[in-house]
């Protein structure tokens, strides 16, 4: 129940509008919204077909970036150069990388939650999973931040996520000088940590790695876009599906992989249409938008939270498909382990106060507070 109420208070027409088109078919056609396809197969197949599914195209997702960051971070980014930023990012997030990211800026944060912990006291988890995931992109950017500054920057990606809607086909003018100030918080330091070219920090082991100087900001600002509210939203729900199903004392990494498919925090994708082809024997045609449902394609009727169970083999669709796979995959699970682990070193744990957060792209509560039960 706690995950429906989730999903409605977010998207309270959205939501059950998007689970009835589900109950459809594997692809439908919706007028003003585009063709939704509502089934994991035919999901990879759109995703791995890059020629014909397009996210720079009109009415994709990466579209709505580029007036403010430019053609070229990544989220937007199609074809050979795409392939090509991809190829030089490739070493990024290494596991001893994600590792030792984690490790430097998350110990201090787990360090005073777990002090509160131990003392019978309890931790909001929705502001802890904020300042850690401020922590990591303040780290990823080179920023000595304090605990303030870190929940600033998360701030600051909230600021950004505030003016998207799931129906958001193009950004304002005003919305796109929003973001573009917004955004010179993370491409101001990141510049500044590009020149000075220390590889202890992630955009200096970008030039490293042999990215231009604006491949790095770019792809600096498209880590912020895209890993921040993502993984901060999934760790208060992940201890909620454990304290709510009894699972505290089981095999975490088990329970994270079935957490992220319960959840599946990113409850869509869009693709613009760039070659005339059919979807599961829907014709469609250049310049239409495909919104890809992952969350109706990842549902298993009848399966509930179980993680010593086998899991449904859905290829790890919450973190998409295809040459566009979640490149911070790595560092989001390295994160949500670490966090994870601290907080349940203290279980059993029970759910103290809870809220849901309404009016946000993606789902999530807006308290969790949790205590020693
Ligand atoms: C639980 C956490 C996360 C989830 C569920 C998630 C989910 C996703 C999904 C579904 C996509 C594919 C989008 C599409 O094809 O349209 C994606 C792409 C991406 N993610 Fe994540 N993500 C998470 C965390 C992160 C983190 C921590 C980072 C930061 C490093 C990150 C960076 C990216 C980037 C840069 C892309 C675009 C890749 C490309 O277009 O080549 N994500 N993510």
């Amino acid at each position: 129940m706690g995950e429906t109420l989730v999903h409605l208070a977010a998207h309270p027409l959205a939501f059950p509008f998007l689970r009835l088109v589900g109950r459809c078919g594997p692809v439908v056609r919706v007028p003003g919204i585009g063709v939704v396809v509502n089934d994991a197969a035919v999901a990879h197949r759109v995703l791995r077909d890059t020629d014909a599914f397009r996210k720079s195209g009109r009415g994709s997702s990466g579209a709505l970036w580029t007036p403010v960051l430019g053609p070229s971070v990544l989220l937007n980014m199609d074809g050979p150069a795409h392939a090509e930023l991809r190829r030089k990012l490739a070493g990024l997030f290494t596991p001893t990388a994600v590792r030792a990211i984690c490790a430097d800026v998350l110990a201090p944060l787990l360090a005073r939650a777990e002090e509160r912990l131990a003392a019978g006291a309890a931790v909001d988890l929705v502001e802890l999973a904020r300042t850690c995931a401020g922590a990591v992109i303040c780290a990823i950017v080179g920023l000595d931040a304090d605990e303030r500054e870190c929940r600033r920057m998360f701030a600051r990606g909230e600021e950004i996520a505030a003016t998207v809607r799931l129906s958001t086909k193009q950004l304002s003018a005003r919305q796109v000088k929003t973001a573009r100030r917004v955004l010179g918080g993370i491409t101001g330091p990141a510049a500044r940590a590009y020149e000075a070219g220390d590889p202890g920090t992630v955009v200096g082991r970008m030039r490293e790695l042999g990215l231009s100087r604006e491949e790095a900001l770019g792809a600096a600002a498209a880590f912020f876009l895209t890993g921040t509210e993502t993984v901060a939203s999934f760790v208060p729900r992940l201890v909620a599906l454990l304290c709510d199903h009894d699972h505290q004392h089981g095999d975490l990494d088990r329970a994270v992989e079935e957490a992220l498919w319960v959840t599946t925090p990113s409850p869509v994708m869009l693709r613009a249409v760039a070659a005339p082809t059919r979807i599961g024997g829907v014709r469609v045609r250049p310049g239409q938008r495909v919104v890809i449902a992952t969350y109706n394609c990842t549902r298993v009727p009848g399966r509930g939270f179980a993680p010593e169970r086998a899991q449904p083999d859905l290829g790890r669709l919450w973190f998409g498909a295809g040459p566009h796979f979640c490149i911070g995959y790595p560092l989001a699970t390295a994160q949500v382990r670490a966090v994870a682990t601290a907080v349940l070193r203290h279980a059993p744990l029970r759910v103290v106060r809870r809220r849901y957060a309404t009016g946000v792209l993606i789902p999530g509560y807006r308290t969790l507070e949790v205590a020693r039960a």
